[in-house]
């Protein structure tokens, strides 16, 4: 039998509820569930949509609060690799060695370099010469009035403008043989191919090809040069010491 329980007043008053004895614990606990369930789902929505206002509501915050990582570093400024400007022609310029520091290359002492660059130039010689070659020494240091001359003087006699004349020939002022360490090698053995572009065919200038390097002589005019030289295989230049290496290869701006 079901135990009949004392419905409190308010509750009575405020559901309504079967006067049916028999029915009334089970209602009355299905209501109490009822209102339960009614209860906790009202409170959760309550909940979520005060959490949602909350969100929405929130002052926003200030950027200087929300940027916490630390700014990326500026990326650094790239030095661009910028062709030389002072140069005239495709040529660059060039001091003129003091005559008194330039030592003798030939026996005739009438070709001169610097003292570091004729040293190795005559191991060279000897170096080559121990394998079956002869290079022969053609041009070396050149002053100012002697490049007046190959250059003016020159161009007239061909009748070139000065930009197919620079083409060939430095400018006075602007050639590497002004600075004691530039020399155009030729092959004794054939006169003919002397400052022409013929001596690449030449056993000296394969030599060279192979072994200059091993002297610190590099070729300052090669096939499409940047300069925009014409290609000269007998032109080479010494830069076996820091002088020398400063003197070619420093930038220029
Ligand atoms: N032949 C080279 C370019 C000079 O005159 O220096
Ligand atoms: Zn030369």
């Amino acid at each position: 039998m079901m135990e009949e329980i004392e419905i409190p007043e308010a509750i009575r008053e405020n559901a309504e509820l079967p006067q049916s004895k028999g029915l009334t614990l089970p209602l009355l606990a299905s209501g109490v569930i009822l209102l339960g369930i009614l209860g906790f789902v009202s409170l959760r929505l309550l909940g979520e949509s005060k959490s949602v206002e909350t969100v929405v509501s929130e002052p926003p915050v200030e950027s200087s609060t929300v940027v916490t990582e630390p700014e990326p570093e500026p990326e650094p400024a790239v030095t661009p690799q910028v062709e030389p400007k002072n140069d005239l022609l495709g040529h660059l310029p060039y001091e003129v060695a003091p005559e008194s520091e330039l030592i003798p290359v030939t026996a005739d002492g009438r070709i001169k370099m610097r003292p570091a660059a004729a040293d190795k130039f005559q191991q060279m010689l000897a170096a080559a010469k121990a394998e079956g070659i002869t290079l022969a020494a053609l041009s070396g240091f050149r002053d100012d009035e002697t490049q007046e001359y190959l250059f003016f003087d020159v161009k007239e006699q061909r009748v070139q403008d000065a930009a197919k004349r620079a083409e060939v020939s430095a400018p006075p002022g602007y050639s590497e043989h002004h600075t004691g360490y530039a020399i155009d090698i030729g092959d004794a053995t054939a006169p003919e191919t002397h400052l022409e572009t013929t001596f690449a065919d030449t056993p000296a200038f394969r030599w060279l090809e192979q072994n200059a390097l091993k002297y610190s002589f590099e070729l300052s005019f090669p096939q499409d040069n940047k300069q925009g030289v014409s290609y000269e295989p007998w032109h080479w230049r010494f830069v076996g010491d820091r002088d020398s290496l400063e003197t070619f290869y420093k930038v220029r701006n």
